[in-house]
């Protein structure tokens, strides 16, 4: 029971891994706020959670527009008087695309909700947190921004976004007692990749390209969120912890082969 007497809204908790986190910090004894667009849908999963034993509540709202924002936490903080984590996960990436290639409405879209989302909410939940003497703040970036991935140049450019946003907001934040970090994870097996499981040889091609050999289980992913959200990470702050299975290590095959056919020219 870590979370035992916390506050904890969850952006983008109807589905996916926003509702992992949920029943996650539920079941660490954790008060949650289940938010998405629908707020039909947010308010069963609401009742869902409620079994593990702790208040929950739905609320909804679009994150890219600030009066939908300022709102819902508003509605949070009537009902709970505070909000001691933000867990910002609504993200979207609903398309492959050539640079060349993305319209102008895709990318705000893109932008909008993974970045100018992640900092709307933080803002109007910070404020809060000021006024109470502190909180904590997880953002979920991911891998793609940091690595970089062919087709997402939107998604990796606000996942990038979403990494620098930590580190500025946990150095001006710190005053507060707000730390902020954030989890890149790698793929994950679940939420948006959900459509795609079944698909082979897709999935074991992904694999293998990942030290690992396999994707992540949304539950490797909570339980960072559980560790950033706890006391055990007292002093981590303005921090994004990679979750990739070692992908970042990854280049094609034959890189090597080459890197060393070059050196043997130099005489290296
Ligand atoms: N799955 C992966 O492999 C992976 C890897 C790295 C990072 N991530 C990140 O993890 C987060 C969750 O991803 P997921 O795979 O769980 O996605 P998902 O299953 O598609 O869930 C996305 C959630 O965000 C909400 N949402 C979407 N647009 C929104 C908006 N404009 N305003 C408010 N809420 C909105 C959705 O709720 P409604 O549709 O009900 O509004 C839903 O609850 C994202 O930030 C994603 O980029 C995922």
């Amino acid at each position: 029971m870590r979370l035992k007497g916390k506050v904890s809204l969850i952006t983008g908790s109807t589905r996916g891994l926003g509702k992992e986190f949920a029943v996650g910090f539920a079941k660490e004894g954790s008060d949650v706020i289940i938010h998405g667009r629908d707020k039909e849908k947010a308010k069963a999963v609401a009742k869902e959670v409620e079994g593990l034993g702790i208040r929950a509540m739905g609320v909804s709202g679009d994150v890219s527009v600030s009066r939908d924002v300022e709102r819902m936490v508003e509605e949070v903080i009537q009902s709970f008087g505070r909000i001691d984590i933000l867990v910002n996960n609504a993200g979207v990436n609903p398309f492959i695309l050539e640079a060349e290639k993305i319209g102008e409405e895709g990318w705000d879209q893109v932008l909008g909700v993974n970045l100018k989302g992640v900092f709307l909410c933080c803002q109007a939940v910070g404020r809060r947190m000021i006024g109470q003497g502190g909180g904590k703040i997880i953002n979920i970036a991911s891998a793609a921004g940091i690595l970089g991935e062919q087709g997402f140049l939107p998604y990796c450019v606000s996942k990038a976004g979403v990494i620098m946003l930590t580190r500025v907001l946990a150095y001006e934040w710190s005053r507060y007692n707000i730390l902020v970090n954030a989890i890149a994870p790698g793929i994950v097996a679940g939420g948006m990749n959900t459509p795609i499981l079944k698909k082979e040889p897709l999935v074991s091609g992904l694999a293998s390209q990942i030290p690992l050999k396999r994707l992540a289980k949304p539950e490797e992913i909570v339980r960072i969120a559980l560790f950033l959200a706890s006391e055990d990470s007292s002093y981590i702050n303005g921090t994004t912890l990679l979750a990739d299975g070692g992908m970042s290590g990854y280049r094609p095959a034959g890189f090597i082969d080459l890197v060393a056919e070059m050196m043997k020219k130099k005489g290296g």
